[in-house]
């Protein structure tokens, strides 16, 4: 019988509320305790799940010297994140942080050497990779049923209202919201379903005069990868109207793949004369619940396992979060970007440019 992982979390907003159930559910964690900035939100575990004044705290550095925890899940804003990472490592608590890593290339690869400073784990949460449409679609890439992949668009066409109650507030002010938020997950499942690394970016951000966002809330990018894979991305928040529109297409050397709904609706083609395409079964899931649900699982076993780069790993990150800045970094200057070319002005070490996790989560 294994003892499960002693673990804090940290915020218990909108993206918390889940984590607090998830971290319950599972029988390899332990909560120990919850930080968070406001009283109401402390009073929600307690309400909820019973958890004692003891164990709820304003601080991190006080809970941390309280609970010693084996785990830090930081569910906080992207702000700050360096702070509160280094401070987990110096108690010698392993971490999983929310996406993104950092709203900040250079903060970001700060986090990855403090982990590897104090020899303890990290891993991001990209949960999107283990939503089955995603495992499923790797999966067929990687087997070659039709072929490798060549080109693809990537649309995702929607009108979030981040007023909204039960929503998060600070995408409405941050700098470039859709890029760090959103599009974070969208890069992030390019490269794993193809299982290739982003050589290029060419990106323009752009803010419609109806937006509610103060900053962009629109990405257009295109992005060149390893293996000749060509993709065109938008992305947006702020579609006029109510009509949400998802597809990612990716036509291969034998068919074409189709994903027609945010989180599900895989479709597959076979054969170049194909005119129709037909659905590819998968079981159902809570979106952003049930994909966190197993990524937390994997990350728990594999830190009991004693891996410092749980899969999907901080270095891993970088890789995807390097995306994101040379997008923000094109829009700026007008001019695409190679990837090599901003990791070695940002010295990121061959080592972590030569890391490849291993194909999980399974198909
Ligand atoms: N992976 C996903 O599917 C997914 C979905 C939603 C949000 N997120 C991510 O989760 C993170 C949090 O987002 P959210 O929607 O919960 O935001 P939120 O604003 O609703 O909640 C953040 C919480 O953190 C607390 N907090 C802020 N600073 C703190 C500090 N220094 N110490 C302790 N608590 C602090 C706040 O009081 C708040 O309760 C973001 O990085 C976001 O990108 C991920």
């Amino acid at each position: 019988m294994i003892d499960p992982v002693r673990t804090l979390l940290v915020g218990v907003g909108a993206r918390g509320r889940v984590w607090a159930r998830l971290l319950r559910e599972e029988r390899l964690t332990e909560v120990v305790g919850y930080v968070d900035l406001e009283e109401e939100n402390l009073a929600h575990v307690r309400d909820r799940y019973g958890a004692p004044s003891a164990a709820c705290f304003f601080d991190l550095g006080a809970a941390l010297r309280a609970l010693r925890p084996d785990l830090v899940v930081l569910a906080t804003p992207p702000m700050g994140r360096h702070r509160q990472a280094v401070l987990s490592f110096e108690h010698g608590a392993h971490l999983l942080s929310e996406k993104p890593l950092a709203l900040d290339f250079g903060e970001a690869i700060r986090i990855v050497q403090a982990a590897e400073e104090a020899g303890r784990a990290l891993a991001v949460a990209v949960n999107f990779r283990y939503q089955h449409c995603v495992t499923r679609a790797r999966a067929i890439l990687r087997s070659r049923e039709i072929g490798a992949p060549s080109f693809a668009r990537y649309v995702y066409w929607r009108n979030r209202d981040g007023r909204r109650p039960g929503l998060n507030r600070f995408p409405l002010t941050m700098r470039q919201p859709m890029l760090y938020e959103q599009t974070v997950h969208h890069v992030d499942e390019i490269r794993f379903v193809y299982d290739a690394e982003v050589e290029r970016v060419w990106c323009r951000c752009h803010n419609p005069p109806w937006s509610m966002y103060r900053d962009d809330a629109t990405v257009a990018a295109v992005l060149e990868l390893t293996g000749g894979i060509l993709v065109s991305y938008i992305g947006t928040w702020s579609a006029q109207t109510r009509m949400t529109e998802f597809v990612w297409r990716t036509d291969c050397e034998g068919g074409a793949l189709l994903q027609r709904q945010m989180f599900s609706d895989l479709f597959i083609a076979r054969g170049r004369d194909a005119d129709a395409a037909e659905p590819v079964p998968l079981p159902w899931q809570e979106p952003l619940v049930d994909d966190a649900r197993q990524l937390l699982t994997d990350v728990v076993e594999q830190i009991l396992a004693g891996s410092l780069h749980p899969h999907p790993s901080g270095v891993d990150h970088l890789r995807t979060l390097g995306v994101i800045a040379a997008c923000e970094e094109s829009d700026r200057t007008g001019r695409s970007v190679a990837m090599d070319e901003l990791y070695a002005r940002h010295n990121v070490p061959a080592r972590w440019l030569a890391w490849t996790e291993e194909g999980r989560p399974a198909p």
